[in-house]
């Protein structure tokens, strides 16, 4: 393929239509106040996805599912047997979640493929467009899993068995998806992959305050999460003295506490957060008896990741006073660094379409992490306004989503045809 043609495919992206394709994804799981709540495999979700695979069958492209529910879109290449360059995101959101985490890397994906075609352009490669099944974790956890089971670091069987807060395990979930949503094929776990690029709003402030559009992201920060689980006893909050009192609560709380200052960091690198907290029986006048929580540990140390994080359950059994305590690890993943050649072509592509960009590490964890080790991958980032995401007042320019989309382009174009 010619210089030329490459710019052909770019010059086919269009703002508009990616634009409105945003907008109308936007309107499965809409908020009142203008954001998005989409978990994962609920029906929201599966209408996101029954939306993407009408644009998607519309222009003749093929779509399959794998056994953890991931979908991929193809478009054929002139050599049938070639490995696909893939690229995408994931369509779920958070429960106050924006109209671009996620969303904007599978749609970008899309207006790739469909600049392909109306630039009647073939490339050697198969293209693929994949949605990974539950990048969030916040219905159910772990977050990245289905690009997780993909790679083979999270084991199917027990990711099928996990369960949200009503007891609906992701088996039973998929299931429902799966009558819901008919894909042309079904395809096994680790088909070989050319190479993996994902955009995505940067989720930070750095982009905007520095005045670029896009982001060369170098590595994505490792991460630790955990959940904490303290066992007390109920009994009547009137009644029952100090001395008899098994309060899981009471305990979870200094655990919080005593963790929030060991993960203090003056120089505000590490990231240490508590996002969930569940009491039982949750009533105003009953001593709680269980209290769990999670923790979202984050460094783009491995090293301080690994002492820091070894930390936790001493200090949790530390402060368990007369309750039982057990902390699970439910996801390690250590930081990714991505593939020289991938960063070059991004930043290649940023040059050549006279956009100003920078390299930087994601401070978010994403899918592409999980393809790091599997083929060349790497990220594209745009801005988004005043870094604000896991918000419904997320928020990103047509423009700047327009800019990111034409690197994809340019560098996904070029990889096919390698
Ligand atoms: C992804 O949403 C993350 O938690 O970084
Ligand atoms: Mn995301
Ligand atoms: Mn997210």
């Amino acid at each position: 393929m010619t210089d030329s043609e490459v710019a052909k495919v770019v010059g086919a992206v269009r703002e508009d239509r990616l634009w409105q394709r945003h907008m109308d994804m936007a309107a499965f799981g809409a908020t009142p106040r203008g954001g998005v709540n989409r978990e994962a495999l609920t029906p929201e979700f599966a209408q996101a996805r029954q939306c993407l695979l009408g644009w998607t069958s519309e222009r003749g492209f093929t779509s399959a599912t794998d056994p953890i529910g991931n979908l991929f879109i193809r478009r054929p290449g002139a050599d049938g047997a070639a490995a696909p360059v893939v690229t995408g995101s994931h369509l779920d959101t958070q429960p106050a979640g924006g109209k671009f985490d996620g969303a904007f890397g599978v749609l970008a994906a899309l207006e790739v493929l469909e600049a392909l075609s109306d630039a009647g352009i073939e490339t050697k490669r198969p293209i693929e467009l994949v949605d990974w099944m539950n990048e969030e974790g916040g219905r159910f956890q772990p977050t990245t899993m289905g690009s997780s089971v993909f790679a083979e670091t999270l084991p199917l069987a027990t990711v099928l068995a996990t369960a949200d807060r009503e007891g609906v395990t992701i088996e039973a979930a998929l299931a429902e998806m799966r009558g819901q949503i008919k894909t042309d094929e079904t395809r096994e776990f680790g088909f070989p992959m050319a190479a993996y690029v994902e955009a995505h709003i940067e989720q930070g402030p750095v982009l905007e305050a520095t005045g670029n559009t896009i982001g060369i992201v170098t590595d994505i920060q490792g991460l630790r999460w955990f959940q904490v689980e303290v066992m007390g006893e109920e009994a009547h909050a009137g009644t029952t003295p100090r001395a008899n009192r098994k309060d899981a609560l009471a305990a979870a709380v200094e655990m919080i506490e005593t963790l929030h200052r060991f993960m203090y960091d003056e120089s505000d690198i590490l990231r240490f957060t508590v996002g969930r907290l569940d009491v039982s029986p949750n009533t105003p006048n009953t001593v709680p008896a269980r209290a769990l929580f999670t923790i979202d540990f984050r460094h783009p140390d491995a090293g301080v990741l690994r002492e820091a994080g070894d930390h936790i359950e001493e200090i949790c059994d530390a402060h368990s006073g007369d309750c039982d305590v057990e902390v699970t690890e439910t996801i390690t993943s250590a930081p990714t660094i991505f593939d020289p050649a991938i960063i070059s072509l991004i930043g290649d592509a940023a040059r050549h379409q006279k956009l100003p960009a920078m390299e930087m590490i994601s401070g978010a964890t994403h899918d592409a992490k999980s393809l790091a080790p599997l083929c060349p991958s790497g990220m594209i980032f745009v801005p988004c306004a005043g870094g604000i995401s896991h918000n419904e007042a997320e928020s990103a320019t047509p423009a700047d989503l327009a800019a990111g989309a034409k690197v994809l382009a340019e560098a996904v174009v070029s990889l096919a045809n390698r």
